[in-house]
Formats: C-alpha cells, sequence, structure tokens
C-alpha cells in the first residue's frame, strides 16, 4: 500500500479547542503577541514542542498501575534500569526527572571553570548547565549543517577536522565531547554511524570521553537505518545498541523518545564518574532508584523507550514530517532540507524577503500561524538568538531567521496535517502581508519566553 497509516487506533481522545479568528485576534494581543504567553485552551494545533507533549500507549498506561513506589530498590527501578542497559549497556544509570538535570549533574560533577565541551550542536539548555560552571560550550556542527537548502543525508555530523584542531589546541582541557542526535538545533538532522565512529576514533587519541545527548536516539537509529550503507538489515535496536557501545556516556530526555510525559536519566561507564553522579542525585533528585521520577513513570519509560525503537512507529513518524514538508516544498514555501526527524523549521527570512532581521521576520510567520488558524509554533531567529550590538546600536542578527514546527509523538493525525497544510498554504498566499514586530518589553536573558511584541507598521 501506497498509505503509511498511524500504526495505532485512538481509544480515548481530548477535545481540541476550536476559536474562531476575531477570538485569536483578541487572545493574541492580550498576551501582548508571545504564543508562549497563551493559554494552551486557545491553540488549535499545538506545535510549540516534541517534548513530553507525545501520546502514552496502552501498553504505557497500564504499565503505570504496576508502579512500585518503595523509596529504595523498587522493583520499577530494576524494569528500568535493565531496559536502559539492554539499549544503551552503559554500566551505570541513573534516573533524572528530566534531561536537564543529567546534563546538570554531569556538567557539575566534571567540568571546572574554563574547560571546553564540543558538541555537533549544543542544546540551550546544555549550553547553559556548562555556561553555569564558568565552561565554554563549542558546536562543531558541519559545514553542510550551514547550507538550509543543501539536501546532504547527515547535516547534523560533527565537523571533525575542526574537533581535531580543537583537541590539538585545548588537549587536556576537554573533559568530554558530546554528540546531539539528532542535532535539534542544527534542524533535527541526523548523525552518520560513521561520524560517531571517527569522532570517537579522534577522541580516543587523546583519552577524551565521549557523552552522547540521546534525546532523539530513536529517531536517528531509523535515518541511519535509511540512509547509511550497510544498516538497512539491521534493527533499530541493534542500531542503537551499535551508536551507545561508542560512547563512554549519555544524557537522556525520556520527554522525546522515551514516549514519556517527563523523565530522563544520565548514564555512563566510568566508576568514579557514576560515585560523582550519585551523590549530587541524592542531594538534587532523589535517591538513586527513582531519581526525582514516581515508580510508575519508570514504568512508562521504559515501556516507551523500547516502542521508540519499534520499525513500524518511526516509519510512520518520519512519513509524517515527509508528507508535510513535501506540502510546503510544492507550495514554494521554503523549509530547512532535508526535513529533520522531529520537526520542519521555515526559513522565515526567504519567506518574508519583505522584513529585515531587525523586523522579526520568525515573530511575524508565528503570528500568522496562530491567527490563520490557531497553529503554535516557535521562533528561532533573531528573538532567541540576536545578540545586543557592543556599544549599543541595532542588535546582531542570528545566523538563521527559523520557525520551528515541532512534531508531538502520535498526537496528531493525517487530517490535522492536512489542516496545517491549508493554514501555511493560505499564509503562503499572503506572505507580502506578514508584518513587522517590535519589542516593547524583554527579559535580560531567555528573552523569547516573556517579551512583549507590537506591530511595527
Ligand atoms: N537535549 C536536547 C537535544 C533537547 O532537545 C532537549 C529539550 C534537552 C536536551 C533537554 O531536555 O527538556 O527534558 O530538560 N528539548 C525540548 C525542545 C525542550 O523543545 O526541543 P529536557
Amino acid at each position: 500500500m501506497r498509505t503509511i497509516i498511524e500504526p495505532f487506533r485512538i481509544k480515548m481522545t481530548e477535545a481540541l479547542p476550536i476559536t474562531t479568528r476575531s477570538e485569536r485576534e483578541a487572545l493574541l494581543a492580550s498576551a501582548f503577541n508571545n504564543v508562549f504567553l497563551l493559554d494552551a485552551d486557545h491553540v488549535t494545533i499545538d506545535l510549540l514542542t516534541d517534548s513530553g507533549t507525545g501520546a502514552m500507549s496502552d501498553r504505557q498506561w497500564s504499565a503505570l498501575m504496576l508502579g512500585d513506589e518503595s523509596y529504595a530498590g523498587s522493583r520499577s527501578w530494576r524494569r528500568f534500569e535493565q531496559t536502559v542497559r539492554e539499549i544503551t549497556g552503559f554500566k551505570h544509570i541513573f534516573p533524572t526527572h528530566q534531561g536537564r538535570a543529567a546534563e546538570r549533574i554531569l556538567a557539575a560533577t566534571r567540568l571546572q571553570k574554563g574547560n571546553v565541551v564540543p558538541n555537533n550542536g549544543h542544546f540551550d539548555t546544555t549550553r547553559a548547565n556548562i555556561e553555569y560552571v564558568g565552561a565554554v560550550a563549542t558546536d562543531l556542527p558541519s559545514t553542510e549543517a550551514r547550507e538550509l537548502q543543501s539536501e546532504k543525508l547527515f547535516k547534523g555530523n560533527m565537523d571533525l577536522g575542526k574537533l581535531e584542531q580543537l583537541i590539538e589546541a585545548e588537549g587536556g582541557n576537554i573533559p568530554f565531547c558530546m554528540l546531539t542526535v539528532t542535532n535539534n538545533t542544527g534542524g533535527g538532522q541526523p548523525v552518520s554511524m560513521e561520524n560517531v565512529r571517527s569522532v570517537k576514533d579522534i577522541l580516543n587519541k587523546r583519552g577524551v570521553p565521549l557523552i552522547i545527548d540521546a534525546c532523539r536516539f530513536a529517531e536517528n537509529a531509523f535515518f541511519i537505518k535509511e540512509r547509511e550503507q550497510g544498516f538497512a538489515d539491521r534493527s533499530l535496536l541493534e542500531i542503537a545498541r551499535e551508536m551507545f557501545s561508542l560512547a563512554d556516556g549519555a544524557t537522556m530526555s525520556a520527554k522525546k523518545d522515551g514516549l514519556a510525559n517527563i523523565g530522563g536519566f544520565l548514564a555512563c561507564n566510568n566508576d568514579s564518574w557514576a560515585d560523582g553522579f550519585r551523590n549530587l542525585l541524592i542531594l538534587t533528585e532523589g535517591f538513586p532508584t527513582y531519581g526525582g521520577l514516581a515508580g510508575r513513570d519508570l514504568e512508562a519509560i521504559s515501556v516507551g523507550l523500547l516502542e521508540a525503537l519499534e520499525q513500524d512507529y518511526q516509519r510512520y513518524r518520519h512519513a509524517t514530517v515527509e508528507y508535510v514538508a513535501s506540502a510546503l516544498i510544492s507550495r514554494d514555501i521554503p523549509i530547512v532540507r532535508p526535513a529533520g526527524g522531529h520537526a520542519i523549521f521555515i526559513d522565515a527570512a526567504a519567506f518574508c524577503p519583505h522584513l529585515r532581521a531587525s523586523d522579526y521576520p520568525g515573530i511575524g510567520v508565528v503570528n500568522a500561524l496562530y491567527l490563520e488558524g490557531g497553529v503554535r509554533a516557535v521562533e528561532l531567529g533573531s528573538v532567541m538568538f540576536g545578540k545586543p550590538a557592543p556599544g549599543g546600536g541595532e542588535e546582531i542578527p542570528a545566523p538563521h531567521e527559523l520557525v520551528r514546527l515541532a512534531f508531538p509523538r502520535r498526537v496528531y493525525t493525517q487530517s490535522h496535517f492536512d489542516y496545517l497544510i491549508e493554514v501555511l498554504d493560505a499564509i503562503g498566499r499572503q506572505r507580502a502581508s506578514i508584518e513587522a514586530y517590535r519589542i516593547t518589553e524583554q527579559a535580560p536573558f531567555l528573552r523569547h519566553f516573556t517579551a512583549h511584541y507590537e506591530r511595527a507598521g
């Protein structure tokens, strides 16, 4: 059959709020034109993030009932540990309440002021946790990652030449190197097994450990199976195992490929690293056999991690992203290509050539999406990444003006995506009227969450 169907049917429904255009105009105005300040109850299709927003399966919901809430040594912990070990092979596994808690423990115990951590692309919480302890987070994306339109298959790869140079220059000042699979900030682009192996070979020469930011490890495994020679006949579990076997540890947000609404873990092989992790975990998250999670969460994650590795699920998930991507390409709506694993990124600068970076075209597109169809997306452009100019004046714009449409897992059906395409089609036809915005109020850090905007025109 040509149609790749959702490999599930629906047993429980959640009503979607449907609003009128005039209601949305009033709602957006009262949210100071910032969709982060809207109530979710006023959003019809919420594509703000794929994190913690997925639907759990019947198997996960029933696993919740098996949760053992014992403080120490619970049955649910044993199951969690066994599952994570089955997938990753790591010796020491610590549950955390989400990904950034794992990052915080890793950074606080292994980094010192002035250390350098290379990554193909730090996610913002990873960067913030590294910088919080005074270390330097360095992004080394491959050159093709910067070419938005290039159709290269593994645009999440790390630049090996730059890594070698950095290792040469910084040597013993690099306590670990990270690889983010898939590279979220780089457009959800995958990292090839060959790249992971080459990174590991380079690091081995100087004894630098490799830590995988594994949030979307199963989506990355699917890309490897589809796109990399020699993997077509391997299961996603085998591919994931091979990737983790090249690493010394991992941080994980189970809110993505754990198919859960909360949770994460930190893992490693080194006994003395594990001692440090354990001590800080007890101080800030909880006893090592629950680490900030309820026993029932550990159960749901144990099921979810394996469901994320099911071939039919990943095939449907990637088909959904591809379906929307090809509809946008055929309507001449510029997107980062090829489409990523968990999201589509619209190139708002190319979409709105009449706007300058200082007009915040990403905000114009995000707000047009909401006004047109109650769709919520997020700007990744000069509001999020712009920097104040030294000495005042116009701020330094971000390298790209992107809008991310992140796809929650197993939540929306094809007709929801047809609706999304219709909304984008309507905006595409009126693209010349997408408006410029100005910031009227902003916080000193992470201003995109709370900024107030007004139309500049
Ligand atoms: N690493 C990556 C690559 C991520 O995408 C995220 C979260 C984290 C770490 C942190 O995990 O949220 O569980 O603490 N990304 C979400 C997003 C928030 O919308 O992309 P967390």
